[in-house]
């Protein structure tokens, strides 16, 4: 089971992850309903906490994961990053860990990928014969990293995934997962572009890189929300740009050509959206005006591109897994253990309050 926190509701979300959490984190989200940040802990700077974070699954601990006992502190912990640092996401997401590592004095080391699954294969291999007794990976695929996982599991090095899942079996091939609610990320974008739209229209979707549950489960969420609530707006293209901005624009240019028709887009993450943005002014066109345009991710060009009326809306997912990644590791190794699904908190940035977002340091 997979817990989701409602974005609309802080408080409510993590009243929820109190209720369905194991009964370990239950005092935990009780501190966290009564804190001003939302569930998460992601405002005024974007900190995340395990305990105030929608949690579910058995809890797993080294023992039961066949794991050597560890002094966290004094391991070599090995960082997988799936792509490339000039997405804002992946910048601030190896920054948050890199960051984490150095204030709890463990020694970190690192390779980026840079969207190449075998590369990140032979990454992982690379810190395990580095000396890695810990891996912490942000998954490019979720099925092709199963060569490194098995390299890992066969020397009982614990992986904790964040920000994608691979397939396999918690606690077993893999800790857990720590990420965001993808499903519900895309019925928000659904919801913002249905009403900006007026519930009707013809529409474009950017879809990320296939093969990884995010992209999967964006396309799922968005289609599910138009096909129940907005019966009037059409699909009319919807292709993969590999959240990537030059793919990104490029697949919107060939959109436009097909369909010029279409009054709006759903990018799915904020770099595919840029690349959309550019397309659609090459195209004589209006982003905003005469297509409107929702996007996924917060970054600080987006949420700008929100307040300044270019970007209908724009919905977080927050990068900032280092504290989290590294609280639920020393309690997978303290003994009390961790849950194999964490689902953090994120922002929604509108007009109604993307301004305000972008002063108090809510955007990365
Ligand atoms: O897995 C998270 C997604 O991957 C982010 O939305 C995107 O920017 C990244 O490439």
């Amino acid at each position: 089971m997979v817990l989701t926190n409602h974005r609309r509701g802080p408080r409510a979300a993590a009243m929820l992850g109190c209720v369905l959490a194991a009964a370990l984190l239950a005092a935990g989200c009780a501190k966290s309903a009564e804190s001003p940040a939302p569930a998460g802990g992601t405002g005024g700077g974007g900190q995340q906490e395990v305990s105030g974070s929608g949690a579910s699954g058995p809890l797993c601990t080294a023992a039961q994961y066949g794991a050597p006992a560890l002094d966290l502190t004094k391991a070599t912990v090995g960082f997988s990053q799936s792509e490339s640092t000039s997405n804002p996401f992946r910048a601030t997401e190896t920054q948050s860990i890199t960051d984490e590592a150095k204030k709890l004095g463990i020694k970190l080391i690192q390779r980026n990928a840079n969207a190449n699954v075998p590369q990140q294969n032979t990454d992982i291999q690379d810190m395990i014969a580095q000396g890695a007794q810990v891996l912490i990976v942000a998954p490019e695929n979720s099925d092709g990293l199963a060569p490194a996982f098995a390299a890992a599991k066969a020397k009982h090095i614990p992986v904790l995934t964040i920000d994608r899942t691979v397939n396999g079996t918690a606690c077993s091939d893999f800790i857990g997962f720590i990420g965001s609610d993808f499903l519900g990320q895309a019925k928000i974008a659904a919801d913002d572009l249905g009403t900006a739209l007026n519930g009707q229209g013809n529409v474009a979707v950017l879809q990320g890189t296939s093969g990884n549950n995010v992209a999967t489960e964006r396309t799922n969420g968005f289609n599910q929300q138009l096909a129940a609530k907005y019966p009037n707006i059409k699909i009319v293209a919807s292709q993969t740009a590999n959240f990537d901005q030059a793919t990104g624009q490029k697949v919107m240019e060939q959109i436009l050509q097909s369909n010029p028709d279409i009054t709006g887009v759903y990018a799915q993450n904020d770099t595919m959206a840029l690349g959309a943005i550019q397309a659609i002014k090459a195209a004589g066109k209006t982003p905003g005006k005469d297509i409107k345009i929702v996007a996924i991710d917060g970054t600080q060009q987006c949420v700008q591109n929100v307040a300044s009326g270019v970007l209908v809306a724009d919905v977080e997912t927050n990068p900032r897994f280092g504290p989290l990644a590294f609280q639920s590791l020393q309690k997978f190794y303290g003994g009390t253990g961790v849950p194999t699904t964490v689902i953090i908190s994120d922002h929604h940035f509108t007009s109604a309050n993307a301004a305000e977002a972008l002063k108090n340091g809510d955007v990365y």
